[in-house]
């Protein structure tokens, strides 16, 4: 059993080899997590050492440790072109295939990981799964208004459990305003079909599954960093 300090030396790993992929001038898309958050301070001591790039967060929290690493970001209303998107994971299927979200962040991850021209994973070895859901449930952003009835169709889409995620005591609310449901699936088979099906809900704003879109996938192991060229599908 590795440590949580081990496991964060494998994420600061991954987020070192992934940040050799950033070059001068490039746009990046700032992922959000306790991996992403290696990469920014990487790519922050880049800037500190010339290099230039501007960067397109995916949240609050990783705009603060952006602006605090010296990082130039783009407004997010500006027209961007992001060259490559650097983000973590909460499981990645052998088909690199994700589920996201654990951070609530996934609306933001999902809109910048689809318009990098290159989207690259970090994870740590644990994150590697044969087949998505079981230990980690899936996160749906969904709008506030009948959120209940919302979930009750994805309840009955999914036929597993849907609990509204809170922080202290109160629905957890999204930078969008939204709510999130954490959906208890033993097993994701068809993760295309199921995000296709669960977008289709009245209330779904969108779903933590990230199919077809990785480019890399780097992966922080005991054994040193592995990294896995991935086909878009
Ligand atoms: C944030 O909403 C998430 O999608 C994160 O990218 C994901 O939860 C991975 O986070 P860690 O790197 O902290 O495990």
């Amino acid at each position: 059993m590795m440590s949580n300090q081990d496991l964060d030396s494998l994420k600061k790993a991954a987020a070192l080899t992934a940040v050799e992929f950033v070059h001068d001038g490039m746009v990046v898309g700032l992922g959000t997590g306790s991996t992403a958050k290696h990469m920014v301070i990487a790519l922050g001591e880049k800037v500190r050492a010339g290099m230039t790039l501007r960067g397109v967060p995916t949240s609050m929290e990783t705009a603060t440790l952006a602006r605090q690493q010296g990082i130039t970001l783009i407004d997010a209303d500006n027209a961007w072109v992001i060259d490559v998107a650097i983000d973590g994971a909460d499981q990645v299927d052998p088909g690199f295939n994700l589920i996201k979200g654990g951070g609530g962040a996934l609306l933001k991850e999902k809109i910048v990981a689809a318009s990098a021209k290159q989207f690259i994973v970090l994870v740590d070895q644990t994150k590697r799964v044969p087949v998505l859901g079981g230990s980690f449930p899936l996160p749906i952003e969904v709008i506030p208004f009948g959120w209940g009835s919302t979930a009750r169709e994805i309840e009955a889409l999914t036929k597993s459990r849907v609990v509204l995620r809170e922080r202290n005591g109160a629905p957890f609310k999204t930078e969008a305003g939204n709510m999130i449901v954490d959906v208890h699936l033993a097993r994701i088979d068809q993760p295309r079909e199921l995000e296709i099906a669960l977008n289709h809900i009245p209330g779904v704003v969108e779903t933590g599954l990230f199919v077809g879109r990785t480019d890399l996938l780097i992966v922080g192991t005991a054994n040193g960093v592995e990294t896995y060229p991935a086909t878009r599908t």
